[in-house]
């Protein structure tokens, strides 16, 4: 599907992520799937992040704006605030100046998708005489809810249960964090940030989400009529080697901020018996408390099951005295590893997963069954529908406001692994499985959705 401008060059398409693992993930897959049909794409990336990675050359190009903080990034600003003002005043200018040095250098950009955590990106692309499309990196769910409270359906913080147009009944525990937590130091801050995703967007061409139409229907028929724009379904953003169960033997699948331990991890789950082994992974940005991580590894050992459980470096510390090496015959603890790889052996037979949406999507697609720990964010929605609506796992109840207790973990682990709901979790999986391989194969809602895109927006 080859599109061109009048003067003959090639459709030509810019990605803007807000510079985050769990956002950069995403849209540079979607970038990879738009190459694949043909068009040029361009991951355009921090100056800080580009030079303190090393990018793997791919489909997609990469080119760099600046966030004013070029050599710290986000943890040089004094705030989240200060941050993402400085990324809009300085971005802004940077990612104009980059469109028109594109232009100049004969590879003219037709397309922005940006990130709605950065809504001035569709006053640039405007300024620039491009089209722009607004790429959701949370579920509809979420984006629904945000959108209640950007159209004053919902006041902050929420204290009571909610019935809202398009989504189940909801419990203040199943809602976003910054919707209910009235916690003064991060509302301030990161409220805004998700519901200004709604600012300029009925400007945009069309709103992409990162998930797939048969998972919440509801909600993305209720979006679609509130929106004067298309919305779209576009996941999972998962590479389709794993869907086709294939773990790619260069399995650099993106663009990892992290350096991935070099434990041969893959070879030890080779040595494990099919659906044995439980992973464990709290993304890329949470913090647990030591404690917290203290209740993980005593429920972790308790379980008797082998595991491999993902510990940044910076979170290292908080693991009790000497547990790897008292636990080397039964588990790993990694600092990064290629999850996709992980959640896609056959060993791996349960997720702990903060529920992320990034991690939601890819243990869906996957079809690995869950167990949710969420700690803030979309965390909480995510972790309610994997229990209650697509059935793929269960939630860890939770002791005072969000701590889990190492006999809860024990317990959530068993009861999907072999409890009596395993066998029937094990079934939804699979069905949610093959409906996500299906979704983006020839003819599928999102396989549909993207050809509706490249139709609408390259034209
Ligand atoms: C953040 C938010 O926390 C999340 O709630 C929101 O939906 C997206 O932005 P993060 O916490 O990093 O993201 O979680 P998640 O969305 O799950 O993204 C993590 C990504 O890192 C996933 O794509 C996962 O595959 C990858 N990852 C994680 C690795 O590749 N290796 C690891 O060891 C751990």
């Amino acid at each position: 599907m080859e599109q061109k401008d009048v003067n003959g060059n090639k459709c030509h398409i810019l990605l803007l992520p807000c510079p985050a693992q769990g956002h950069i993930n995403p849209i540079l897959q979607f970038g990879k799937r738009l190459a694949s049909h043909n068009l040029l794409t361009t991951l355009v990336n921090t100056r800080f992040l580009s030079n303190s990675t090393k990018s793997e050359p791919g489909p997609v190009n990469i080119e760099c704006i600046s966030d004013g903080f070029d050599s710290g990034g986000m943890n040089a600003a004094p705030s989240r605030r200060a941050y993402f003002d400085r990324l809009e005043s300085v971005g802004s200018e940077t990612l104009f100046g980059l469109i028109e040095s594109l232009r100049s250098r004969g590879r003219p950009a037709h397309v922005l998708v940006y990130d709605p955590f950065l809504p001035w990106a569709m006053n640039v692309a405007e300024r620039s005489g491009l089209r722009s499309v607004a790429f959701f990196t949370q579920p509809c769910a979420v984006d629904t809810i945000y959108r209640h409270v950007w159209e004053g359906r919902i006041k902050v913080p929420v204290t009571e249960p909610v019935r809202l147009p398009g989504l189940p009944p909801l419990e203040p525990s199943d809602l976003p964090s910054f919707v209910t937590d009235s916690d003064p130091v991060v509302n301030p801050d990161l409220l805004p940030l998700l519901v200004n995703q709604h600012k300029n967007l009925d400007k945009a061409d069309m709103m992409l989400i990162n998930s797939i139409y048969e998972l919440e229907h509801e909600e993305f028929d209720w979006m679609e009529s509130r929106l004067p724009l298309p919305v779209k379904s576009i996941g999972p953003t998962v590479p389709s080697t794993y869907l086709d169960n294939r773990i790619p033997s260069d399995s650099h699948y993106g663009f990892n901020l992290y350096t991935p331990d070099t434990t041969p991890y893959l070879d030890w789950l080779d040595s494990k018996a099919p659906n044995s082994v439980i992973y464990v992974s709290f993304g890329s940005l949470s913090s647990l408390s030591p404690d917290q991580t203290n209740e993980i590894a005593s429920g972790l050992i308790a379980t008797n099951k082998s595991f491999i459980w993902v510990v940044r470096t910076s979170e290292l510390a908080k693991l009790p005295a000497n547990f790897t090496q008292e636990n080397a015959s039964r588990g790993l603890v990694v600092t990064w590893c290629d999850q996709l790889d992980v959640l896609a052996h056959v060993a791996t037979g349960c997720f702990v997963t903060h529920c992320g949406w990034n991690s939601t999507m890819e243990g869906i697609a996957l079809g690995v069954p869950m167990v949710g720990v969420p700690q803030w964010s979309d965390q909480p929605m995510n972790a309610k529908y994997v229990e209650d609506v697509w059935k793929v796992g269960v939630r860890a109840k939770t002791y005072g406001k969000d701590f889990v207790r190492g006999e809860e973990f024990k317990r959530c682990v068993e009861e999907v692994m072999d409890g009596e709901r395993s066998g029937k979790i094990r079934e939804n999986a699979a069905r949610w499985c093959k409906l996500a391989k299906d979704s983006v194969s020839e003819g599928g809602s999102s396989d549909k959705c993207i050809k509706e895109f490249i139709h609408q927006c390259c034209k």
